[in-house]
């Protein structure tokens, strides 16, 4: 099953667990950026009150065609408990036939809500979504 490991990263923990995805299953490995470059301030300050509306971000589109893939595993921050605003750009571009399993990271390791709500939202947009998990990194 071809595969791919999709990933928005602010500080580098979910690029961490990503690539340890992707390496362990032999997956290719695609980075999303926000189109406009974020600090601290505006992941608090805007970032967290999108994340928590389920709203998405400017995003550059990968030049990679995504459709080629029968499996996407979705990587994201978690910021006030739901997934980063980048999440929710990226669930837009991905092929709505593929398994898409979706992985938050999280300072805490627990936001029920914001785990369901990344499934809910993928799941709104036609996406079939066959997994979703969080995992504990460092805050
Ligand atoms: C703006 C912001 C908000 C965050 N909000 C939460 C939160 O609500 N719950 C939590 O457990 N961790 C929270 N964290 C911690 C991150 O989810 C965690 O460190 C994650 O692994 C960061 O991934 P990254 O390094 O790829 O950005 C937050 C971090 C940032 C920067």
């Amino acid at each position: 099953m071809k595969t791919v490991v999709i990933y928005y990263s602010f500080r580098g923990h979910t690029k961490a667990e990503a690539e340890k995805i992707a390496s362990g299953i032999s997956a290719e490995i695609i980075e999303i950026k926000e189109a406009k470059k974020r600090g601290m301030f505006s992941a608090f300050l805007s970032g967290c009150p999108a994340a928590l509306k389920q709203k998405g971000s400017k995003i550059v589109l990968p030049e990679a065609d995504l459709s080629v893939y029968e499996k996407v595993i979705v990587c994201a921050p978690v910021w006030a408990g739901y997934a980063a605003p980048a999440f929710n750009s990226i669930l837009e571009i991905l092929p709505k036939g593929a398994d898409v399993e979706i992985v938050l990271c999280s300072g805490g390791g627990e936001s029920p809500k914001g785990l369901a709500g990344a499934v809910q939202k993928a799941e709104g947009l036609g996406l079939k979504v066959i997994s979703s998990r969080e995992i504990k990194t460092a805050v």
